[in-house]
């Protein structure tokens, strides 16, 4: 299916998606939305595919769910579809690794989605906020929940209750996300984090994802005991064997997934 708004482009095991509605600043409808999901999926599933970047404009990442389409919703409305629930699943579903590209605008749940993914690597012109509180509603795709975990209670009340918007500098020192770099190399060096990753073994990269995100669903003990069960599994896979032989020989580990 053509997508109609964003776009795909998958080169050399990395997908970009790019989010594409400039009129509205990326504006987050249920077609985006929708698309955004399949998209997410489509590289899931392919095997070339060895990590995906999300990313916007220079000007916005995406400056929130669609205020427009909203606008005119009841309660019984975004009950009964559940109003980005789906979305939410759908994204955490994904078991490859999703990097969020960031420039300009992160807001509401552009800012809820960049957190989604799997981090964050933000322009210097990037700004995140949660400004819902503004609209006379709260975040509704993880505001209140990722952003706390992210960044703490305090940060995330100021940010939720005054709806102000957080620097690229202030969201590296407070964990939002994992490195700022120059607006015009952003895409250039989100794709070196990217490739970084497809050299990996992506069985490995998998579990590592699955062990990272554990972490935000369990008590300490547990999620030390998934992680070590996932470790010892490892042990029994051929990357293990050609990592760690790799390193004795001195020599760089081909990977096979195996
Ligand atoms: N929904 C729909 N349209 C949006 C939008 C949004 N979230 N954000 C921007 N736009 C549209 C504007 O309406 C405008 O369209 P028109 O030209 O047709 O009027 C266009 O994008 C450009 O926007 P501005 O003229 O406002 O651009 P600006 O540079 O002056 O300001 C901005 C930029 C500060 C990001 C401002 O657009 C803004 O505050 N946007 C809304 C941010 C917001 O409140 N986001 C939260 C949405 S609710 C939500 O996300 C719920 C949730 O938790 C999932």
């Amino acid at each position: 299916m053509a997508f109609e708004t964003i776009n795909v482009d998958v080169d050399d095991h990395i997908a970009l998606i790019r989010l594409n509605r400039p009129d509205a600043l990326n504006a987050l409808n249920t077609q985006l939305l929708k698309e955004l999901c399949q998209a997410l999926e489509e590289a899931d599933a392919n095997e070339k595919v060895r990590c995906i970047i999300v990313t916007g404009s220079d000007k916005a990442f995406a400056a929130g769910a669609d205020i427009k389409e909203m606008s005119g919703m009841g309660f019984g409305d975004v009950f009964t579809i559940n109003l980005f629930a789906d979305a939410n699943d759908r994204i955490t579903k994904i078991r490859k690794p999703i990097i969020a590209a960031v420039s300009g605008y992160a807001l509401g749940g552009g800012c809820e989605l960049a957190m989604a993914c799997d981090f964050i690597i933000a322009a210097d012109t990037a700004k995140f906020g949660q400004p819902e509180i503004n609209l006379g509603v709260i975040a509704g795709l993880g505001g209140t929940q990722r952003l706390t975990r992210f960044v703490g209670k305090s940060k995330s009340m100021d940010m939720n209750l005054t709806g102000r918007f957080m620097t690229a500098e202030e969201a590296e020192r407070s964990g939002l996300v994992s490195r700022v770099v120059p607006a015009k190399k952003l895409i250039e060096e989100a794709t070196n984090v990217a490739q970084k990753i497809a050299e990996k073994s992506m069985m490995t990269v998998m579990a590592a994802k699955e062990a990272v995100n554990r972490s935000y669903e369990t008590t300490l003990s547990e999620g030390l005991l998934f992680e070590r069960r996932v470790f010892h599994s490892m042990f029994a896979t051929e990357d293990q064997k050609e990592g760690m032989t790799a390193f004795l020989e001195k020599r760089q580990a081909q990977f096979r997934d195996k």
